[in-house]
């Protein structure tokens, strides 16, 4: 126990369960032990203790290390109360007393804030990797999809045709943002907290550049009282998991739609699919649901932490404790939500055909026709109002525009000549569009070989 000389008894068993972290904040014992070998290091380099007993530490702590990678120690949360005492208990197992100066000028309370500002910028950085990996896949399979046109929509009514690679190419620059709130986050994680104790410092000579310099911060942390009750940090990466996760929830919607019978755009492999268990002709988009589900979890770890903290006086409270399940469980279920959604995409069939068809002759192309008027001169309003009477007239008939030939166009307007026809025509659809930022396959393929280049 680490604080026996005061108390005559120690916790009760059933209060120990319940204030153990251990099997949360197990995933912290790389970031403990790193933390903790900087610490040995520098208390032996400013003489607080021998450089015997320094290496003596840092040998048992690499010690630890091993055998928890080769699966030959895992603590138990009958037995402790977090993995910082978890740890150093085992480390005076293997070395004996000289492990009681391991925790010299450092309370728990800089020790897991340490901890959690290091493993917090390796998961960022493992996302970052996660999502280059999932942008990859989109622009893959986009080269080959440039002139795929499908529907454009908006309030999901068909609105205007783009192509298949100008969607995905949507959710490649979703992912890029979602990038870049981890990688500003990581960036901005460049003090250490280690040094701070308790929350007021140290009357030890501490050398707090040594350990900052270690660990790869830039500076020691200025406020102590701060340094051991901050966690803004896990709300910001709870915060990025959310959006991340909902970038996620909005495409598996969309694989959910696209698979439908009625839609009948894409096919799941058998591998990424699941059957009925009483239906035998049903194949269901599980996994995208699952993930669309899981957002619920993800964004309720937000509030589920911010509403820890509203409430806490400075400095450390145990509540910060509650700090650990959101953060791992919005981690763990992002990271394995984006693999799956990579694995699902490129292993899933595209009925590329399926939208040109249905499209021929759709009022999809309204906007191209009301465009022609405008640049004959008519003011926008008054050509909406023109292609709308088209529109409605066609209706009547029962038709659409492939019904709407020249003489039929010049009924409603003169103005109307045989180059107004072409606006109708889907299969140029694309081509005709020309703003940087649309779906024509000349702007595409700039933005693949952009994005290729960026990304390789
Ligand atoms: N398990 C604790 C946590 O994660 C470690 C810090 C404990 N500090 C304390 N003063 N009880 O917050």
């Amino acid at each position: 126990m680490l604080w026996g000389g005061r108390f005559k008894e120690s916790l009760n068993l059933k209060a120990l369960k319940f204030s153990s972290s251990l099997n949360v904040d197990i995933n912290l014992i790389e970031e403990d032990i790193e933390g903790s070998i900087a610490h040995a290091a520098m208390l032996s380099k400013t003489g607080i203790i021998s450089p015997e007993e320094s290496e003596k530490i840092i040998n048992g702590l690499l010690q630890i290390k091993n055998e928890w990678e080769n699966n030959s120690w895992k603590p138990d949360e009958n037995e402790f109360e977090d993995i910082h005492s978890a740890v150093e208990t085992k480390l005076f197992n293997i070395i004996g007393d000289s492990a009681g100066k391991l925790h010299t000028g450092r309370s728990r309370n800089d020790q897991v804030a340490t901890d959690l500002i290091l493993w917090t910028k390796n998961a960022c950085t493992l996302l970052e990797q996660t999502l280059t990996n999932i942008q990859k896949t989109f622009i893959d399979i986009s080269s080959n999809h440039t002139e795929t046109i499908i529907t454009g929509y908006t309030h999901l009514q068909r609105a205007q045709p783009i192509s298949l690679a100008f969607h995905l190419l949507a959710y490649v620059e979703m992912f890029q943002r979602d990038k870049k709130r981890f990688n500003i986050l990581k960036v901005s994680l460049n003090e250490s907290p280690l040094g701070s104790g308790a929350l007021a410092g140290s009357t030890l000579p501490l050398d707090r550049n040594f350990t900052t310099e270690k660990l790869g911060f830039d500076s020691p942390s200025a406020n102590a009282l701060d340094s051991v009750s901050n966690r803004d940090f896990i709300l910001d990466f709870l915060n990025a998991s959310s959006i991340g996760m909902m970038h996620l929830s909005r495409l598996s919607e969309e694989i959910i739609i696209w698979s439908t019978s009625e839609f009948n755009f894409i096919k799941l492999a058998d591998n990424y699919s699941t059957g009925s268990s009483l239906m035998p002709q049903k194949k269901n988009p599980d996994l995208a649901e699952l993930i669309r589900g899981r957002t619920g979890k993800i964004y309720g770890n937000y509030i589920s932490f911010a509403s820890t903290m509203k409430g806490l006086p400075l400095s450390y409270n145990r509540d910060l404790q509650e700090d650990k399940e959101p953060l791992f469980s919005s981690f763990f279920t992002y990271v394995d939500s984006l693999e799956i959604m990579n694995e699902m995409i490129s292993s899933a069939k595209f009925n590329a055909g399926k939208f040109i068809n249905e499209l021929k002759g759709d009022f999809s192309l309204a906007t191209d026709l009301a465009d022609w008027l405008v640049l004959k001169g008519i003011p926008f309003r008054k050509a909406h109002e023109i292609v709308g009477e088209v529109v409605k007239r066609l209706e009547e008939k029962n038709q659409n525009f492939t019904g709407a030939d020249l003489a039929f166009l010049k009924k409603i307007n003169p103005i109307f000549d045989e180059t107004a026809i072409e606006c109708l025509n889907i299969s140029t659809s694309l081509e005709r569009k020309k703003t940087y930022g649309s779906p024509n396959p000349y702007f595409i393929k700039e933005q693949i070989s952009r994005w290729q280049k960026l990304l390789s």
